[in-house]
């Protein structure tokens, strides 16, 4: 599949942190990296609320991880990417189960058609990009979910840990964005319910220790002023009504 869009590559071909192969394993195996997971799929669920009889698209889905929380309990969970390597990986897990689904596609023009989805996320996936190509890509979801539909996007925080995240983007070590620069990648069309944070920065690292009683903790991170501090911050976004078509 050749492309004119903007692609951050994830295949087997590759050999370092952006190799399929070992993606997942990488990212969310090992008790530090499984107390970050699950901190933040905490956030997001709680966020999302129930979703018996919904309609779910995952955006930039990688191997999965999003389908694997919502296939459960959703009616229709689909997950796209670019990457068939990393579909090829989130099928194996996953697709067996009734209502999932893999599609390849680019989050700049998805293959669904207007006014479809209940809900849909895309998690660990728009700071790879420049911020013209996130607002191009938010503007898909919001065609593709219903007037009235929920929208989850996960942003890295430019703010995390006061001036932590702005260190790293002047190192240019990490694309957190700025509220501003977020509201940018919204646009319109749309209103913003609720933005929590999740992952205290850098001490994460020692809580999976004590895992049980700080995936507790944590929560205090869903609300201001420490949403504005956390290292991902989730914004829940409903679609306009007035987009209903008559
Ligand atoms: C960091 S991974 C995130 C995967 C998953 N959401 C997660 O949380 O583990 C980014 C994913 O974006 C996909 N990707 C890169 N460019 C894309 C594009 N233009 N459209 C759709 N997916 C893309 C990659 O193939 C990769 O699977």
């Amino acid at each position: 599949m050749k492309s004119e869009f903007e692609v951050v590559r994830y295949d087997l071909e590759k050999d370092d942190y952006r190799s399929a192969a070992n993606y997942a394993e990488k990212r969310y195996m090992g008790s530090a990296n499984e107390y970050k997971k699950r901190v933040m799929s905490n956030a997001y669920k709680s966020l999302i609320g129930p979703l018996a009889g919904k309609r779910i698209l995952d955006v930039g889905c990688g191997t999965g991880r999003g389908i694997a929380d919502f296939a459960s309990e959703a009616q229709i969970a689909i997950g796209t990417d670019a990457s068939q390597d990393m579909l090829t990986i989130a099928a194996r897990k996953l697709g067996g189960q009734l209502g999932t689904g893999f599609v390849r596609s680019y989050a700049q023009q998805l293959p669904f058609p207007s006014d479809y989805f209940d809900l849909v996320t895309t998690l660990n996936f728009l700071h790879l990009f420049s911020l013209d190509t996130q607002r191009g890509m938010v503007a898909e979801m919001k065609r593709v979910v219903i007037p009235g539909g929920i929208i989850i996007l996960e942003f890295d925080n430019a703010l995390q840990g006061l001036l932590l995240g702005m260190c790293k983007r002047w190192l240019g070590r990490e694309r957190g964005a700025t509220p501003r620069e977020i509201r940018y990648v919204i646009g319109n069309g749309c209103t913003v319910l609720k933005i929590y944070g999740a992952v205290f920065p850098l001490v994460w690292r020692a809580f999976h220790h004590f895992s049980g009683l700080f995936t507790q903790v944590e929560k205090v991170s869903y609300h201001p002023p420490l949403n504005r501090l956390s290292h991902r911050v989730f914004y829940k976004l409903r679609k306009d009504l007035s987009l209903l078509k008559s």
